[in-house]
């Protein structure tokens, strides 16, 4: 039996003309920029899923009581769509980001999404938005997949009717220095999530726990904030927006394990896989903020880099926090961080074959 859905296309009244998109896409910096297009569908519990849309991107109507806007029943997905240089559009393993989506879902108490509705409405979307996606290296098609609850009800309980929804904007690099290295602020007095909590789940509360601490990063000149764990404020859990490894002077990575307190982010699994299959050692084990600024010193520690969907592969060069500061490698972009951006973005780009099957 298919899951699939039937997704009306409403026909956009005052598309952008090609001149001023082609404006638009030439410098799009990232998630300022948004297409023509949006892909809905509704869940309530008498109909299930259903009304699937695709239509010109307006705003939403919601009662002021709405549950999100109370009770932040909220989850996303970040992916991207490649324009390849034989002018092919790939999406890259859409599918973990549909089974992600649903393990937060069930996190937060929400209806699962099939996993070929979620597949079929960001098709759709960048079907009908394929001229949005920018050419040339570092630029795609960020898309955005969320589900937010819209039941008007003020009891605390999971709501009885939801949205989910696709947008898109065209992106270039996340951080404003391109692939220059970033610096990252260690939270010493904020945590981001504990046992038992959410912090596997792709939910937009846990984004807004992050902002006082991303906010203390930029007021002491970080790109972004890394956090330590919540229990003993000592192993090093993830950046406010992506995971982290390390690289050994002995060749060897390691990134902290997935314990239900860390995005299980596809770029993390993807580089332990590309990683291992290139015969590197990949430790997915704790690491304490002593020991890292202890192995920075040293010279063991060779690379750091944060990854995500967004970030890429980006070096991180220097670590601030309240006591002061170091750095790592000399602050410059390593040779396995270069290596691995390299192999991951030829994958996702058709310039290398797809020994993994990653290509969608
Ligand atoms: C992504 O990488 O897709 C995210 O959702 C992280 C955010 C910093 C944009």
């Amino acid at each position: 039996m298919t899951a699939k859905i039937d997704i009306r296309h409403i026909p956009h009244a005052t598309p952008t003309p090609a001149d001023v998109r082609a404006k638009l896409i030439a410098d799009p910096g990232f998630g300022k920029i948004f297409t023509d297009h949006m892909v809905t569908v509704r869940w309530s519990a008498d109909k299930g899923w259903h009304d699937g849309q695709l239509r010109a991107r307006e705003a939403f109507t919601l009662d002021p009581a709405a549950a999100v806007l109370h009770y932040a029943q909220e989850i996303f997905e970040g992916m991207k769509a490649y324009r390849t240089p034989d002018g092919e559009v790939l999406l890259f393993r859409p599918l973990e980001n549909a089974r992600r989506f649903n393990r937060s879902a069930e996190r937060m108490a929400m209806p699962a999404l099939p996993e070929e509705i979620f597949l079929q409405a960001v098709e759709a979307l960048v079907r009908a938005d394929v001229d949005w996606i920018p050419g040339g290296d570092g630029a795609s098609l960020y898309l955005r997949p969320f589900m937010f609850a819209d039941e008007s009800f003020l009891g605390v309980k999971p709501a009885g009717s939801y949205v989910f929804c696709v947008i898109a904007c065209p992106v270039g690099a996340y951080f404003k220095g391109g692939a220059k290295p970033v610096s990252v602020w260690a939270s010493q007095d904020y945590t981001r999530a504990a046992a038992g909590g959410t912090g596997a789940a792709k939910c937009g509360g846990n984004y807004a726990a992050s902002l006082i601490a991303q906010a203390e990063a930029i007021r002491n000149g970080c790109d972004q904030v890394v956090f330590l764990d919540a229990a003993e404020k000592k192993w090093v859990e993830e950046l406010g927006g992506m995971n982290v490894f390390f690289v050994f002077d002995d060749g060897t990575l390691q990134t902290p394990p997935l314990t239900g307190t860390i995005l299980p982010g596809i770029t993390r699994d993807s580089i332990i896989k590309l990683a291992r299959a290139d015969g590197m050692i990949v430790n997915e084990t704790p690491y304490s903020f002593a020991q890292w600024q202890a192995d920075a010193a040293s010279g063991r520690l060779r690379e750091v880099f944060a990854c995500g969907t967004a970030a890429v592969v980006s070096a991180i060069g220097t670590v601030r926090h309240k006591e002061g500061s170091f750095t790592i490698g000399g602050g410059e972009d390593g040779e396995i961080t270069r290596t691995l951006r390299a192999r991951l973005t030829a994958i996702q780009r058709a310039q290398a074959p797809d020994t993994m099957g990653w290509r969608h």
